[in-house]
């Protein structure tokens, strides 16, 4: 099935997708499995940073022959793409979906460059994602600002003719320094005027109630990235204290397993939201 078909039929069965991003081999393996194993569907993501960091034709295979070797149905999405150029390099290198990630420029601009990037994909069949309001990155001020805006997420989607929407509701990338509060209700009423699908950035730190809350008003793409980073991390790092093992091997499946136990708990909740 096709991204699009899947994400609108989970909105419908208030189901949410889970989107993880991955950087390496032992990453996307660890979200992989933990899908497999819950023979779940998953969206693969990655970032300008993590295809620098890979490039561009491996991540690609590498996501590509990943899906195949679990057996896991899922799709290969750019996420934050920061320009026309990049999301033309992603469909030219296979993706299925791109973002376009004009978030910080003026509503008119927004409109303009994701309308460029829809018409760029319609040639490849590709989905696109944009993003409307304002979800802090990575050390950006928390302070409720640019929330999305029903009437404007209508404008824009019927402007733009985008497949899905990033929306502003009370998420942040990155952890949070005290409990969010997701504006539920604004949520419902963009949900209400717009034929979009829905995603919710800043996953991380989102307590189960609320993501599944969430999920049953409208969200249904839901991205995680820096819980994943975090346990990885500091699950390497203590393997790696006072350890003199060199062969690498063995150093990285427990963090990977930490990683699946981490996805395994988030792909629940996915699920078991339409009972809320
Ligand atoms: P977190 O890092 O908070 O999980 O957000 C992920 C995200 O929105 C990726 O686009
Ligand atoms: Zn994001
Ligand atoms: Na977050």
């Amino acid at each position: 099935m096709k991204i699009k078909e899947k994400l609108q039929l989970f909105t419908k069965q208030k189901r949410g997708l889970l989107a993880t991003n991955f950087y390496n081999l032992e990453t996307l393996h660890g979200v992989l499995k933990a899908a497999q194993e819950l023979n779940e569907p998953l969206i693969l993501q990655l970032t300008q940073s993590s295809i620098e960091y890979m490039g561009l034709d491996t991540a690609v295979k590498l996501g590509r022959a990943g899906l195949r070797q679990f057996g896991v149905e899922g799709w290969l999405h750019l996420d934050h793409g920061g320009s026309v150029d990049l999301a033309q390099r992603c469909l030219d290198a296979g993706f299925d979906s791109v973002m376009i990630d004009g978030s910080e420029l003026p509503f008119e601009e927004n409109i303009k460059i994701t309308r460029e990037v829809v018409k760029r994909a319609e040639q490849y069949g590709a989905h696109v994602e944009a993003e409307l309001g304002y979800v802090a990155k990575l050390g950006q001020s928390h302070a409720r600002q640019g929330f999305t805006q029903p009437a404007e997420a209508k404008q824009f989607v019927e402007a733009t003719g985008v497949d899905a929407l990033a929306v502003a509701i009370g998420t942040a990338h990155g952890f949070y320094k005290k409990r969010p509060e997701l504006d539920i209700e604004l949520l419902a009423n963009i949900a209400k005027v717009t034929p979009a699908t829905l995603v919710l950035h800043g996953g991380s730190g989102v307590p189960e109630d609320q993501l599944q809350k969430a999920i049953s008003n409208g969200i249904c793409k839901v991205n995680l990235a820096t819980e994943i980073k975090n346990i990885f991390m500091q699950t390497l790092q203590m393997e790696l204290a006072g350890n003199a093992e060199i062969d690498l091997r063995k150093v990285f499946p427990k963090a990977t397993g930490q990683i699946t136990e981490l996805v395994k708990g988030k792909l629940k909740i996915m699920k078991n939201s339409s009972d809320v």
